[in-house]
């Protein structure tokens, strides 16, 4: 056993700096900022997950810009077909040369149409190729990334996960998820096509008729100014639009969770109302978006169709003087038209990136969350321990400066049976928790066999203590496969031995189904008593030396609390024990009994010495003589 002088001793870690950056939704509008730098940052900060999958999205990208050349090659063969078949116009450079091989203008015309259809086809079956290979990399792009974020959150400590709600984390690891990923491939690319094509477009028209082009590019700032304008506040909207959808989809999954309290209470129709209440305010915001999304396309396309008055009129006037030639001015007036496509998929894109970027800001906040509780830099694996407890000068805090356990000293020797009593809320199950490193104490520290526990990595420390919690957890599958679960690959012998240790393989055996009997969600279809021995065989088959029981028996009747307390003797054997109780009958089991009020130690002694003093312990048992604990006093 190694047991370690305090005073020789300095604590060899610092209690961590890193407080926990648990970020409220922040509702500032960049007014006037567009957000472009924030999606390039989201991209930025994505890039990874992009980087992986070049080998999807560079032909992706490929086959996009041959569609784009395509689609500027589209209107030409209309203008042959007018200038030189119908209106027998010489041709110029290259074209002069092909004319002159087709000879006769039906061939010309047959060629031309031969082309329309076969640039159609192409161009089909190069988007068509993009926009499998996108959706491919986007799949596999959402996927890597939710595991990701389920990682991270799996690893953030038990503060960050009492303050979210499961509603709100479950949104952002689901269909924000799917948004970024949007935003990542399908945004991206539409953007980049929507500006190629545009690109291409201008070029061609400045090549064509400079006047005309500069008349259309005059059109392009008003859009351009409304999209942004737009998406600016539509990143707001959207926001508020998903923390009501959170909102929501919390309400309902915590009164899901605890529908036998709603149905005691008969409050289904409250809590419907107060469902549809919230459904309500999300329908609300969620009109606020469209409402903006419309308004810019309707802006959009007023911008564009006094654009296209303006050209046919000075068109017209050119082609009247012969500065053009009439062909040349239907295939600008396309290439107009067309410049509408890609501007209003400019816009609409601007919008979807901004709502997407205030998703991916919301599975950012996830990724970036740093966890609380994690392994030291020098941590090492902790070796077998042998059980020696020692709370030192320890002191414990929720809230800065609202102290739950304070100046707690405390030395149990491997192997010894502590009960822990106490009024409710005196910090009995924080200290366990303190013990399990969920949190690290404000001062002092904790120690097993003589070493800070923050040496240990948490691994290593929590694989060596057998807990039963307050409020046991017991999951929607067989028994035996609950009891597995107390260590990783346990077999089926190993459920059966932890069963025998307890002595409750008979009660398993008398179950319809034995050790595959279905326990239903959370263990609904077994009764309290019995969920707490499956936790404890849990337990027990994790093999530690350590063994904390949290409230073993409270609310159990006289037969079920028996069984546990003798399943509880046989567990306690060669095992540190620490056992939470506000039961009466634990307590004759163990060697040593604490008392803890307000988050002091008050008491500390045997279970006769305690009963003889004055004290909280007699308060809060109102010990009875001997007769009447033999005879079963009330706990
Ligand atoms: N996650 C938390 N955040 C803030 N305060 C908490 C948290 N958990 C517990 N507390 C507070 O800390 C105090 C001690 O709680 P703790 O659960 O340790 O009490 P307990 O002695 O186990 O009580 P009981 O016998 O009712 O189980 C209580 O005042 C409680 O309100
Ligand atoms: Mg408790």
């Amino acid at each position: 056993m190694n047991r370690s002088d305090p005073s020789t001793q300095q604590p060899v870690i610092a209690p961590p700096s890193r407080r926990i950056r648990l970020r409220l939704p922040r509702l500032k509008t960049a007014r006037g900022v567009f957000d472009a730098r924030r999606v390039a940052s989201t991209i930025a900060f994505f890039a990874r997950d992009l980087h992986k999958h070049l080998g999807l999205l560079i032909p992706a990208g490929l086959a996009m810009l041959a569609a784009t050349l395509l689609s500027l090659a589209a209107p030409w063969p209309v203008q042959v077909v007018l200038d030189h078949v119908i209106l027998g116009r010489p041709a110029r450079g290259v074209m002069s040369d092909v004319l002159a091989r087709l000879g006769d203008p039906r061939n010309v015309l047959l060629a031309a149409c031969a082309a329309v259809v076969l640039i159609a086809a192409a161009r089909g079956l190069f988007e068509y190729a993009s926009q499998i290979l996108q959706a491919d990399a986007a799949h596999r792009i959402g996927n890597k990334l939710r595991h990701r974020v389920f990682k991270h959150l799996q690893q953030l400590s038990l503060r960050f996960h009492e303050r979210s709600r499961t509603g709100d984390l479950l949104l952002r690891l689901t269909g924000d998820i799917t948004l970024v990923r949007d935003l990542l491939v399908a945004s991206l690319f539409d953007l980049m096509a929507a500006l190629l094509l545009l690109s291409g477009l201008l070029a061609m028209m400045f090549r064509l008729s400079p006047a005309l082009a500069a008349v259309a590019l005059a059109t392009l700032p008003a859009v351009v100014a409304a999209s942004w304008l737009t998406s600016v506040r539509l990143r707001a909207a959207v926001r508020k639009k998903r923390e009501k959808e959170g909102d929501l989809i919390s309400a309902a999954a915590e009164v899901l969770g605890a529908i036998s309290h709603v149905q005691a209470f008969t409050r289904e129709d409250a809590e419907k109302d107060r469902v549809s209440r919230l459904e309500r305010s999300s329908l609300r915001a969620e009109l606020k978006t469209v409402r903006l999304e419309s308004k810019l396309a309707r802006t959009v396309e007023i911008v564009t169709a006094l654009g296209t008055c303006g050209i046919l009129y000075l068109g017209v006037g050119d082609v009247l003087a012969g500065k053009l030639s009439p062909g040349t001015l239907i295939v600008f007036i396309s290439y107009y038209t067309s410049l509408v496509k890609p501007i209003r998929q400019l816009a609409k894109t601007a919008g979807r990136m901004a709502k997407a970027s205030s998703c991916a800001d919301r599975v950012r906040e996830v990724l970036d969350e740093v966890p609380e509780i994690q392994d030291a830099p020098d941590a090492v694996v902790a070796p077998p321990l042998a059980g020696h407890i020692r709370f030192e000068r320890l002191r414990f805090d929720y809230e800065p400066g609202r102290p739950v356990l304070r100046d707690i000293h405390l030395d149990i020797p491997s192997g010894q049976r502590v009960a822990l009593v106490g009024p409710t809320g005196a910090g009995k199950s924080t200290l366990m928790k303190l013990l399990l490193r969920f949190y690290d104490p404000t001062a002092g520290c904790v120690r097993v066999d003589g070493r800070d526990i923050r040496e240990f990595t948490l691994e290593s420390l929590r694989r060596q203590i057998s807990v039963v919690q307050q409020h046991t957890v017991l999951f929607g599958t067989t028994l035996g496969d609950n009891i597995a679960m107390g260590r990783l690959g346990a077999t089926r012998a190993d459920v059966e031995a932890a069963a025998r240790e307890l002595g409750i393989e008979e009660w398993i055996a008398s179950l319809p189904n034995g050790y595959d009997t279905i326990v239903g969600e959370r263990g609904a279809t077994l009764s309290g008593g019995q969920r707490q021995l499956v936790a404890l065989a849990r337990a027990i088959l994790r093999g530690g030396r350590i063994l904390i029981f949290d409230e073993p028996t409270t609310g159990l009747d006289g037969r079920t609390e028996q069984q546990i307390r003798r399943a509880l003797q046989r567990a306690m054997r060669n095992r540190t024990t620490l056992i939470i109780s506000h039961g009466l009958r634990p307590l004759a089991d163990v060697d040593r009994v604490i008392v803890l009020t307000e988050g002091r130690i008050v008491q500390d002694g045997s279970h006769d010495d305690l009963r003889g003093e004055v004290g909280v312990y007699r308060e809060l048992f109102e010990v009875p003589s001997e007769p009447d604990l033999v005879r079963g006093a009330p706990a």
